[in-house]
Protein backbone atom coordinates (compact mmCIF):
# COMPACT_ATOMS: atom_id res chain seq x y z
CA UNK A 1 0.00 0.00 0.00
CA UNK A 2 1.62 3.28 -0.65
CA UNK A 3 2.95 5.41 1.76
CA UNK A 4 1.82 9.01 4.02
CA UNK A 5 4.75 11.29 3.25
CA UNK A 6 5.24 14.82 4.87
CA UNK A 7 8.16 16.44 2.98
CA UNK A 8 10.00 19.48 3.69
CA UNK A 9 11.65 21.11 0.88
CA UNK A 10 14.35 23.83 2.31
CA UNK A 11 15.34 25.32 -1.49
CA UNK A 12 18.69 27.66 -0.84
CA UNK A 13 17.72 28.51 2.56
CA UNK A 14 19.31 27.93 5.81
CA UNK A 15 22.60 28.32 7.44
CA UNK A 16 24.53 25.25 8.47
CA UNK A 17 23.89 26.11 11.98
CA UNK A 18 20.23 26.38 11.00
CA UNK A 19 19.98 23.58 9.19
CA UNK A 20 21.92 21.45 12.23
CA UNK A 21 19.13 22.80 14.76
CA UNK A 22 16.43 22.05 12.72
CA UNK A 23 16.91 18.54 11.48
CA UNK A 24 18.35 17.70 15.01
CA UNK A 25 14.64 18.73 16.51
CA UNK A 26 12.70 17.16 13.56
CA UNK A 27 15.17 14.06 14.53
CA UNK A 28 14.10 14.08 18.46
CA UNK A 29 10.61 13.54 17.90
CA UNK A 30 8.47 10.59 18.13
CA UNK A 31 7.77 9.33 15.27
CA UNK A 32 4.28 7.77 13.68
CA UNK A 33 5.46 4.15 11.71
CA UNK A 34 2.99 5.02 9.21
CA UNK A 35 4.62 8.41 8.34
CA UNK A 36 7.71 9.04 6.39
CA UNK A 37 9.34 12.15 6.63
CA UNK A 38 11.40 13.76 4.47
CA UNK A 39 13.58 17.28 4.29
CA UNK A 40 15.74 17.85 0.89
CA UNK A 41 18.25 19.91 1.84
CA UNK A 42 20.60 21.68 0.04
CA UNK A 43 23.56 19.61 -1.49
CA UNK A 44 26.41 21.14 1.06
CA UNK A 45 24.75 20.15 4.15
CA UNK A 46 23.88 16.32 2.98
CA UNK A 47 26.95 14.77 4.06
CA UNK A 48 26.85 15.81 8.06
CA UNK A 49 22.93 15.89 8.11
CA UNK A 50 23.09 12.47 7.15
CA UNK A 51 25.99 11.04 9.24
CA UNK A 52 24.07 13.02 12.26
CA UNK A 53 20.50 12.04 11.79
CA UNK A 54 20.52 9.63 8.98
CA UNK A 55 18.92 7.12 11.71
CA UNK A 56 15.79 9.28 12.30
CA UNK A 57 15.29 10.90 9.30
CA UNK A 58 15.54 10.83 5.86
CA UNK A 59 17.69 13.66 4.31
CA UNK A 60 17.08 13.92 0.19
CA UNK A 61 18.42 16.14 -2.75
CA UNK A 62 16.96 18.78 -4.40
CA UNK A 63 18.30 17.71 -8.51
CA UNK A 64 20.89 15.72 -9.51
CA UNK A 65 22.86 15.44 -12.84
CA UNK A 66 21.98 12.62 -14.90
CA UNK A 67 25.47 11.93 -16.62
CA UNK A 68 27.89 10.44 -14.10
CA UNK A 69 30.74 12.54 -14.51
CA UNK A 70 32.68 15.45 -16.75
CA UNK A 71 32.40 18.72 -17.70
CA UNK A 72 29.70 19.96 -16.04
CA UNK A 73 31.03 22.95 -13.98
CA UNK A 74 28.51 23.56 -11.16
CA UNK A 75 26.64 20.36 -11.12
CA UNK A 76 26.40 17.72 -8.30
CA UNK A 77 25.81 14.00 -10.43
CA UNK A 78 23.23 11.66 -9.00
CA UNK A 79 26.30 8.92 -8.74
CA UNK A 80 28.50 11.53 -6.43
CA UNK A 81 25.15 11.81 -4.45
CA UNK A 82 24.90 8.18 -4.16
CA UNK A 83 28.17 7.82 -2.21
CA UNK A 84 26.65 10.03 0.22
CA UNK A 85 24.27 7.38 0.92
CA UNK A 86 21.57 9.98 -0.04
CA UNK A 87 18.46 7.68 -1.42
CA UNK A 88 15.73 10.59 -1.95
CA UNK A 89 15.93 13.10 -4.72
CA UNK A 90 13.54 15.83 -6.04
CA UNK A 91 13.46 15.95 -9.26
CA UNK A 92 11.40 18.24 -12.00
CA UNK A 93 10.79 21.14 -9.47
CA UNK A 94 8.80 23.65 -11.14
CA UNK A 95 11.77 26.20 -9.97
CA UNK A 96 14.32 23.86 -11.76
CA UNK A 97 11.57 23.99 -14.93
CA UNK A 98 11.37 27.77 -14.95
CA UNK A 99 14.61 29.40 -13.71
CA UNK A 100 16.92 26.89 -14.58
CA UNK A 101 15.65 26.01 -18.23
CA UNK A 102 14.91 21.92 -17.38
CA UNK A 103 13.36 20.45 -20.28
CA UNK A 104 10.86 17.48 -19.67
CA UNK A 105 13.63 15.49 -22.21
CA UNK A 106 16.44 16.58 -19.46
CA UNK A 107 14.09 15.69 -16.95
CA UNK A 108 13.67 12.01 -18.22
CA UNK A 109 17.49 11.54 -18.60
CA UNK A 110 17.63 12.66 -14.76
CA UNK A 111 14.36 10.05 -13.95
CA UNK A 112 15.96 6.93 -15.84
CA UNK A 113 19.72 7.62 -13.86
CA UNK A 114 18.32 8.12 -10.60
CA UNK A 115 16.22 5.09 -10.88
CA UNK A 116 18.74 2.85 -12.07
CA UNK A 117 20.70 3.99 -9.49
CA UNK A 118 18.37 3.18 -6.84
CA UNK A 119 17.13 6.38 -5.91
CA UNK A 120 13.46 7.08 -4.50
CA UNK A 121 12.28 10.00 -6.73
CA UNK A 122 9.81 12.63 -6.37
CA UNK A 123 8.60 13.91 -9.65
CA UNK A 124 7.17 17.13 -9.43
CA UNK A 125 4.56 18.45 -12.01
CA UNK A 126 2.67 21.28 -11.87
CA UNK A 127 0.33 23.98 -14.13
CA UNK A 128 0.98 27.58 -14.43
CA UNK A 129 -1.66 30.07 -13.50
CA UNK A 130 -2.32 31.11 -17.15
CA UNK A 131 -2.58 27.27 -17.95
CA UNK A 132 -5.04 26.67 -15.50
CA UNK A 133 -7.44 29.83 -16.36
CA UNK A 134 -7.35 28.28 -19.86
CA UNK A 135 -8.69 25.23 -18.49
CA UNK A 136 -5.34 23.21 -19.69
CA UNK A 137 -4.29 21.83 -16.42
CA UNK A 138 -5.32 18.46 -17.23
CA UNK A 139 -3.32 17.80 -20.50
CA UNK A 140 -0.35 19.82 -18.97
CA UNK A 141 0.35 17.43 -16.50
CA UNK A 142 -0.61 14.39 -18.23
CA UNK A 143 2.07 15.76 -20.79
CA UNK A 144 4.91 16.44 -18.41
CA UNK A 145 4.40 12.58 -17.12
CA UNK A 146 3.87 11.27 -20.41
CA UNK A 147 7.27 12.92 -21.62
CA UNK A 148 9.81 12.54 -18.73
CA UNK A 149 8.31 9.77 -15.96
CA UNK A 150 6.09 7.33 -18.10
CA UNK A 151 8.79 5.68 -19.79
CA UNK A 152 9.87 3.80 -16.57
CA UNK A 153 8.66 0.15 -16.11
CA UNK A 154 5.83 -1.06 -14.17
CA UNK A 155 8.56 -2.59 -11.19
CA UNK A 156 10.74 0.52 -11.92
CA UNK A 157 7.21 2.73 -10.69
CA UNK A 158 7.98 1.23 -7.14
CA UNK A 159 10.21 3.34 -6.76
CA UNK A 160 8.69 6.82 -7.71
CA UNK A 161 6.69 9.51 -5.64
CA UNK A 162 4.82 11.97 -7.67
CA UNK A 163 4.37 15.63 -6.24
CA UNK A 164 1.16 17.86 -7.76
CA UNK A 165 2.36 21.01 -7.71
CA UNK A 166 0.77 24.07 -9.02
CA UNK A 167 3.21 26.97 -9.80
CA UNK A 168 0.51 29.63 -9.12
CA UNK A 169 0.46 27.70 -5.17
CA UNK A 170 4.25 27.92 -4.88
CA UNK A 171 5.48 30.35 -1.98
CA UNK A 172 2.41 32.59 -3.30
CA UNK A 173 0.61 31.90 -0.10
CA UNK A 174 -2.43 31.03 -2.32
CA UNK A 175 -3.04 26.69 -1.87
CA UNK A 176 -4.84 25.11 -4.28
CA UNK A 177 -8.51 24.27 -2.85
CA UNK A 178 -8.98 20.52 -1.54
CA UNK A 179 -11.36 20.02 -4.32
CA UNK A 180 -8.67 21.37 -7.13
CA UNK A 181 -5.88 19.01 -5.33
CA UNK A 182 -8.21 16.24 -5.03
CA UNK A 183 -9.32 16.11 -8.44
CA UNK A 184 -5.89 16.85 -9.58
CA UNK A 185 -4.39 14.03 -7.81
CA UNK A 186 -7.10 11.59 -9.28
CA UNK A 187 -6.62 12.52 -12.69
CA UNK A 188 -3.25 11.29 -12.20
CA UNK A 189 -4.36 8.26 -10.14
CA UNK A 190 -6.27 7.38 -13.40
CA UNK A 191 -3.27 7.98 -15.70
CA UNK A 192 -1.46 5.74 -13.96
CA UNK A 193 -4.26 2.96 -14.25
CA UNK A 194 -4.14 3.87 -17.78
CA UNK A 195 -0.56 3.55 -18.67
CA UNK A 196 0.30 1.18 -15.70
CA UNK A 197 -2.36 -1.11 -13.80
CA UNK A 198 -4.85 -0.72 -10.81
CA UNK A 199 -1.32 -1.82 -8.53
CA UNK A 200 0.26 0.90 -9.59
CA UNK A 201 -2.12 3.24 -9.24
CA UNK A 202 -3.22 2.88 -5.77
CA UNK A 203 0.23 2.05 -4.38
CA UNK A 204 2.21 5.32 -5.77
CA UNK A 205 2.23 8.21 -3.61
CA UNK A 206 1.07 11.65 -4.90
CA UNK A 207 1.86 14.76 -2.78
CA UNK A 208 0.46 17.81 -2.83
CA UNK A 209 2.37 20.78 -2.54
CA UNK A 210 2.05 24.69 -2.55
CA UNK A 211 1.47 26.87 0.40
CA UNK A 212 0.31 23.93 2.20
CA UNK A 213 0.38 24.72 5.80
CA UNK A 214 -0.59 23.45 9.19
CA UNK A 215 -3.85 25.82 8.57
CA UNK A 216 -4.79 23.50 5.84
CA UNK A 217 -2.89 20.48 5.92
CA UNK A 218 -5.22 18.35 7.65
CA UNK A 219 -8.09 19.34 5.16
CA UNK A 220 -5.53 18.58 2.22
CA UNK A 221 -4.44 15.34 3.61
CA UNK A 222 -7.68 13.69 4.79
CA UNK A 223 -8.44 13.57 0.79
CA UNK A 224 -9.19 9.99 -0.35
CA UNK A 225 -6.42 10.42 -3.21
CA UNK A 226 -3.36 13.18 -1.14
CA UNK A 227 -1.26 11.03 0.35
CA UNK A 228 1.02 14.06 2.24
CA UNK A 229 2.76 16.77 0.89
CA UNK A 230 5.89 18.62 -0.54
CA UNK A 231 6.62 21.69 2.08
CA UNK A 232 8.64 24.82 1.20
CA UNK A 233 8.20 27.68 3.43
CA UNK A 234 6.28 25.94 6.08
CA UNK A 235 8.94 23.29 6.40
CA UNK A 236 12.16 25.69 7.44
CA UNK A 237 10.72 25.78 11.27
CA UNK A 238 10.29 23.10 13.23
CA UNK A 239 7.08 23.99 14.63
CA UNK A 240 5.26 24.63 11.52
CA UNK A 241 6.27 21.83 10.14
CA UNK A 242 5.82 19.68 12.79
CA UNK A 243 2.50 20.78 12.74
CA UNK A 244 2.03 19.61 9.44
CA UNK A 245 3.59 15.93 10.44
CA UNK A 246 0.89 16.11 13.00
CA UNK A 247 -1.62 17.00 10.68
CA UNK A 248 -0.76 13.94 8.59
CA UNK A 249 -1.24 11.64 11.63
CA UNK A 250 -4.83 12.27 12.31
CA UNK A 251 -6.03 12.73 8.07
P1 LIG B 1 5.74 26.40 -0.65
O1 LIG B 1 6.71 25.58 -1.64
O2 LIG B 1 5.23 25.41 0.37
O3 LIG B 1 6.63 27.46 -0.05
O4 LIG B 1 4.64 26.96 -1.48
C1 LIG B 1 6.42 24.25 -2.02
C2 LIG B 1 7.48 23.75 -2.96
O5 LIG B 1 8.01 24.55 -3.74
O6 LIG B 1 7.82 22.55 -2.95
Amino acid sequence: MREKITAGNWKMNLSWEEANNLANQLAKQPKNVEELIVVFSPNIYLKSLIEAYGDHLIIGAQNGYSEDSGAFTGEVSFKQLRELEVKHVLIGHSERRDLFHETDLLLKKKVSKAVELGFTIYFCCGEHLEERDADLHFSVIEKQLNNSLFHLSEAQFKQVVIAYEPVWAIGTGKTASTEQAEEMHAFIRSLLQKKYSEKVAVSTSILYGGSCKASNAQDLFSQPNIDGGLIGGASLQCADFSAIIEAQKIA
